[in-house]
């Protein structure tokens, strides 16, 4: 009966369904000895479109929880879709970032960026169309023939999203994809992310233990806390926090960030 009921046509115009929808998602690491709660009653929702955030200490599961949205990991228990599929394992509906380098040290820039399109038999002048936008799109196109160890951290970081985004998925999931760069790399690599956000239209899931970060770049976030890793608050940016330049000094901001600094009951790193 549910299943059939399951199968009725859905109405777009009148259900809003979300990008993501994850509920009490349960993850334990067992090991001979023990058992370990890394995520525990993890329930949230990411918009099509949408830019949200997962922020909190070290420990509390956010790569745990990034990690089975990539389908690399299976959770314990709950329930967990995109685009209103169960997750089941990598696909190409999910882009990857993560803090450390993942290029493939003997491709050029050119070739990371169609790494995937090459594994898809994309013909090579669609190919080449496609890397080109997407070099431009992060300011690359005169690295085309570098390799990665000729690269800066940010310029490697700003390949990857370029690779990721090459495969047009549906959602972009990163690590703390900044986490490694020097804080003025740090700035400029948050903007790039905007503008290409604000481009692309991509829905994006961003992970980082950097309050700021996540209040400069999301429209939600998604406050965790640790033992066990769960989901303490969320808490809406307001629309035009980030208008002006400054913005990470403003009245607003700060009350933002000591708010979310309470919740997390840390000090500031
Ligand atoms: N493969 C694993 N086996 C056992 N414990 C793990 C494993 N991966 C992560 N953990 C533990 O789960 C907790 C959450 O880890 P993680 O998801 O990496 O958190 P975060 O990214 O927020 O720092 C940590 O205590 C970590 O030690
Ligand atoms: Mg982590």
């Amino acid at each position: 009966m549910l299943r059939a009921l399951n199968m009725e046509p859905i109405d777009d115009q009148a259900v809003a369904v979300s990008k993501i929808t994850a509920t009490d998602v349960k993850k334990v690491y067992s090991t001979k000895k023990s058992q370990f709660v890394a995520l525990d009653r993890v329930s949230f929702h990411v918009d099509a479109h949408e830019f949200v955030s997962f922020v909190g200490p070290s420990g509390c599961g956010k790569s745990s929880l990034l990690r089975i949205l990539a389908g690399l990991e299976t959770m314990t228990t709950g329930t967990l879709s995109i685009s209103g599929h169960e997750i089941d394992g990598p696909g190409a509906d999910r882009g990857m970032v993560f803090q450390s380098y993942t290029l493939f040290p003997w491709l050029s820039v050119r070739e990371n960026i169609e790494f995937g399109l090459t594994l898809k038999g994309v013909p090579i002048f669609e190919k080449r169309a496609i890397s080109d936008h997407f070099m431009e799109l992060v300011g690359l196109q005169k690295f085309a023939r570098s390799l990665p160890k000729e690269l800066s951290g940010g310029m490697k970081q700003r390949v990857a999203i370029a690779r990721a985004l090459a495969n047009n998925p549906e959602v972009l999931l990163m690590d703390e994809p900044f986490g490694a760069l020097d804080p003025q790399t740090k700035n400029s690599m948050q903007e790039l992310l905007l503008r290409i956000w604000e481009k692309e239209k991509t829905t994006v899931v961003f992970i980082t233990h950097d309050i700021e970060e996540a209040i400069f770049l999301s429209q939600r976030v998604y406050v965790m806390q640790a033992h066990p890793g769960r989901i303490r608050q969320e808490v809406v940016i307001p629309q035009g926090l980030r208008e002006n330049l400054d913005c990470k000094d403003s009245e607003s901001f700060i009350k933002l960030k000591k708010q979310i600094i309470s919740l997390i009951g840390a000090h500031e790193e």
